[in-house]
């Protein structure tokens, strides 16, 4: 069995968990919310890249094998100095915008992000790589973070917050909408509900959770533990509440 850490600036991170553990169900797992100092998304990068330090160091005397950055912000801050400076695999967050433009009808493209997100390098070499002809349209998820990290997934407030950075994309004619936050997943529910049946919204954490059982299979970290009760193991440098919350709704 391989220990899998897996880290985001609070809960949201679940949503990658939830994904990975579909595929990996026999794998033990640390999972750290950061939310004593969250949101990251507005945070200096240097800042980050200490934070995403400090939690790697934690996975690795807990035993981690390989980590998973599950957050946007903190992969487009940190993970190339992560991989710089630590001998073990990290597996991040990719802006999904291949995949949005492929399937678009409009040719308009929305994408919801935090500030820190759209600022990065990997987020601009993504668009650099899109064929001509599709636009692409970025919001960012004011508040979203702060909505899930308060356990409110649902109703008039959360649908208000949404809506105000939403309806921007869908005005500008996007029908694929981009989930460039981890904690975004959570809201997905309100987030088609606004959008309405003509629009398709788009997690890449599938995507992230196939990667990583491909490299854990590169690397002979695949499990010999299928059908064993995984163990996992949730941490937070803050209150612990809405991750325990989250994580019980998720496996309810
Ligand atoms: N879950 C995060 C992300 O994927 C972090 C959001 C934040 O802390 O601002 O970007």
């Amino acid at each position: 069995m391989a220990t899998i850490g897996i880290f985001d600036s609070g809960a949201g991170g679940l949503s990658v968990f939830r994904e990975i553990f579909r595929i990996l169900p026999g794998e033990n797992y640390i999972y750290w919310s950061d939310n004593a100092f969250c949101p990251y998304g507005d945070k200096p990068r240097e800042f980050i890249v200490d934070r995403a330090r400090t939690i790697t160091d934690f996975m690795l005397e807990n035993g981690a094998d390989i980590i998973v950055v599950a957050c946007n912000t903190a992969t487009a801050a940190a993970i190339n100095v992560l991989r710089a400076e630590y001998p073990v695999k990290f597996i991040g967050m990719e802006p999904a915008v291949k995949p949005a433009a492929a399937i678009t009808r409009t040719g308009v493209v929305g994408v919801l992000a935090t500030a820190g997100t759209l600022a990065g390098q990997k987020y601009h070499l993504a668009l650099s790589r899109l064929a001509p002809g599709v636009k692409v349209v970025e919001h960012v998820g004011r508040g979203f973070v702060e909505l899930v990290e308060s356990g409110v997934t649902s109703g008039p407030q959360a649908e208000a917050v949404v809506s105000a950075s939403l309806q921007p994309l869908l005005d500008a004619g996007a029908d694929v909408i981009v989930l460039g936050c981890t904690h975004y997943p959570f809201l997905s529910d309100v987030i088609k509900k606004i959008a309405g049946q003509g629009v398709t919204v788009i997690d890449p954490a599938p995507a992230v959770a196939r990667h990583l059982a491909e490299v854990m299979q590169e690397e002979g970290l695949h499990s010999s533990g299928e059908g064993l009760p995984a163990n996992v193991r949730l941490f937070s440098s803050g209150s612990p509440e809405t991750l325990q919350k989250l994580f019980k709704s998720l496996t309810e």
